[in-house]
């Protein structure tokens, strides 16, 4: 059965229009464990616009469950990764002028970068994913870097203008969860994900994990945290995997 992954950042983009100490994201990961998320995922941006290094290091000792760590393939990003050992990092490309992650990682043509990138967080039992398009070239791709993960991206799919671009969109991530499978990578799914269009994965086999921000902090606005994780993990937990 896929699980849910908390992605607080939105948490943190409150707290740093103040640049003071509330509302905690720290705070708001616990709640999202208590109310059954299965994961915390972070993005520490070069740029440090939401989530900061401590951020990173508090979620890490007191996580009860898993501490994904998403960032842009930098050396100065690999030398946190590697002092703070989150379960998983997932590198994804970083603009600084992007409001959030816009496309996937391009992997096709950068194998061999990727493959020495990853290298030293295999070694010491980190596993690794790249956020990437539902693009059979870059799934082939990601599997020749040798990362146990790939995400693809669903941002294309929430964001389709009409029924027919979604549908074009979810079956290219259907057939990309497919192909990833057979070539042995583990598939998560995120960005744009929310209470509505998450059903459009209710039967799709093999999926790990749906890592979902926005939509959830949005809810929380309105009816705090724990609701609004549960309301998701009550629908995820209904999906037949
Ligand atoms: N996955 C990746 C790689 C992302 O960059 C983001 C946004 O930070 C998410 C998932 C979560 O997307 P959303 O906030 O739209 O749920």
């Amino acid at each position: 059965m896929p699980i849910l992954v908390v992605n607080v950042d939105h948490v943190a983009t409150l707290r740093q229009q103040r640049l003071g100490i509330e509302p905690d994201p720290v705070t708001a990961a616990h709640m999202a464990e208590l109310a059954g998320a299965r994961g915390i995922i972070v993005h520490l941006r070069e740029d440090r616009r939401h989530i900061q290094d401590r951020d990173v290091s508090l979620l890490r000792q007191t996580l009860k469950t898993r501490l994904h760590l998403e960032m842009a393939a930098t050396e100065e990003m690999q030398g946190i990764a590697l002092a703070e050992k989150p379960h998983m990092v997932c590198l994804v490309p970083e603009k600084r002028e992007e409001l959030t992650t816009e496309g996937g990682l391009v992997v096709a043509g950068r194998v061999d970068f990727l493959q020495a990138y990853v290298k030293p967080f295999h070694e010491i039992g980190i596993a690794s994913s790249l956020f990437i398009e539902a693009d059979p070239d870059q799934i082939r791709a990601a599997a020749r870097v040798g990362v146990t993960h790939v995400e693809l991206h669903t941002g294309h799919f929430a964001d389709a203008p009409d029924a027919a671009e979604r549908k074009r969109q979810r079956d290219a991530i259907v057939a990309g969860i497919g192909l990833a499978r057979t070539l042995g990578l583990k598939v998560n799914l995120g960005h744009g994900l929310n209470y509505d269009n998450i059903f459009d994965f209710e039967a799709v086999p093999g999926i790990c994990e749906f890592s979902i921000g926005h939509s959830i902090v949005s809810r929380a606005v309105l009816t705090g945290f724990g609701p609004a994780v549960r309301d998701m993990v009550d629908i995820i937990n209904r999906f037949p995997g």
